[in-house]
């Protein structure tokens, strides 16, 4: 089970409203909330007995066999979680440790041409497929991603075969992507109608391009279950309810930024992930904490100034896992040069538990609050845990602050203004 652990809030005097993350969390149950049309992601632990999910595993299963390469084109929503995932269970080089299978590559989420062109150049010569996902169908980034591959496969396979090694990820009925998917012939997965972006890790979304990868993607889904399970009771150790009412507690107490620190580089795309879900979820009607990451115990050593002297906005959330299962100790040095000795024969899990704890006192004695969320392992039922305990900790935690969780107007501001720019009638 996911814990919260919040005697580093305690000494700021603040008290969270545990009656109203209640509420919340009924409100998010019953389905009286605001944005309640999008609330399909709290039944996406049941995915695992779907038909769709039966096709999701069947095509990973196909890509994981047939390609030695596979880009997904997607951005945002279509995007971070399933590369999260990626980083947070084969680490942040998962083309290079001996994983089995295709190397995934990530296009689309942004307009870079020498990205792109590395890509095609890595490519070549590989049976490659490709799994576009969007959920209107209409984004510029991932559809200008896609032309370029579409065409490359085209020129390289033919027509027809070209048109089975293209996925796509879309909205069941509307949209270009799909028309374009109808028109010919490629296999098609779904977005739900009532799941948003940022809340579609667990449909063919993420799921797909992990079976893909050859992730354990029934185990995921079981550590969702899990948490589903103690996330939506009216528990007092709830751990959604303590982080949402939590959070929201520090922030009416002036601290506006939420630093997410995560303990390797594993978890950094993990963190991106968090800061897309809460920061589209919360930010709206001028309110809203930002989301900020750090990764520890590297970025102690460059955003570590600010967090224990700057403005004291912030408050602090620690991510870290119960049990590490890589071992390492560091080794006796004969002429112990660098006076390290009295390390020696710990293990780094050791090491590192040591700087967390350190870091925590410090940044509490330099006014900032902080939370810690612990997980059991970084595996795969862990990680299916913390999604949905973030997701539905997400949704009490800006109903609590009464804006609509599930919307993203603001979004569309910048679309716009691009389009106008580049010409569109
Ligand atoms: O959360 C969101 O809605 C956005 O981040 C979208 O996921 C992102 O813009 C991609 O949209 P689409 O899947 O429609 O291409």
């Amino acid at each position: 089970m996911i814990k919260v652990i919040t005697d580093g809030v305690g000494p700021f005097g603040i008290e969270p409203d545990m009656k109203k993350a209640k509420a919340a969390l009924a409100s998010l149950k019953d389905g009286s909330c605001k944005g309640n049309d999008f609330l399909g992601w709290l039944k996406l632990p049941e995915y695992i007995g779907s038909e769709e999910y039966a096709r999701v595993k069947a095509c990973g299963k196909k890509i994981y066999d047939n390609a030695d390469a596979l880009v997904v084109i997607g951005i945002g929503g279509s995007y971070l979680g399933a590369r999260a995932a990626l980083e947070f269970i084969c680490s942040q080089r998962f083309n290079e440790t001996g994983r089995k299978g295709p190397k995934v590559y990530f296009l689309g989420n942004g307009i870079n041409a020498a990205d792109t062109l590395q890509v095609l150049e890595l490519v070549k010569g590989k049976s490659l497929y490709v799994n576009v996902i969007s959920k209107s169908g209409t984004t510029l980034e991932p559809a200008v991603s896609f032309r370029i591959f579409k065409k490359y496969l085209e020129d390289t396979y033919g027509k027809e075969e070209a048109s089975k090694r293209i996925v796509a990820t879309t909205d069941a009925r509307k949209g270009a992507l799909k028309g374009l998917a109808d028109a010919e012939g490629y296999e098609c997965f779904v977005v739900p109608d009532n799941v948003g972006g940022r809340y579609s890790v667990l449909t063919a979304v993420g799921l797909l391009p992990l079976a893909a990868a050859g992730i354990d993607t029934d185990a995921i889904l079981k550590g969702a279950k899990e948490a589903e399970k103690y996330c939506l009771a009216e528990r007092e150790d709830n751990p959604a309810l303590l982080y949402a009412a939590y959070r929201q507690a520090v922030y009416e107490n002036g601290k506006k930024v939420e630093v997410l620190s995560v303990p390797s580089e594993s978890v950094r795309f993990f963190a991106e992930w968090w800061k897309q879900l809460y920061g589209e979820s919360d930010g709206k009607d001028g309110k809203g904490i930002f989301p900020a990451s750090c990764v520890y115990t590297a970025d102690l050593h460059s955003m570590g100034q600010y967090i224990q002297e700057g403005e004291r906005i912030l408050f602090e959330t620690g991510l870290s896992f119960e049990n590490i299962s890589s071992k390492l100790v560091v080794p006796t040095s004969e002429d112990n040069a660098d006076g390290l000795n009295y390390l020696a024969g710990k293990d780094f899990s050791e090491i590192y538990n040591a700087a967390r704890d350190g870091v925590k006192k410090a940044h509490i004695d330099g006014g900032v609050p902080c939370l810690e969320i612990r997980a059991e392992k970084q595996d795969e039922v862990s990680l299916g845990e913390l999604i949905f305990f973030f997701e539905t900790a997400c949704g009490i935690s800006a109903i609590m602050s009464g804006v609509n969780p599930f919307n993203q107007p603001g979004v569309e501001a910048y679309k716009s203004n691009m389009f106008a720019l580049l010409g569109r009638k």
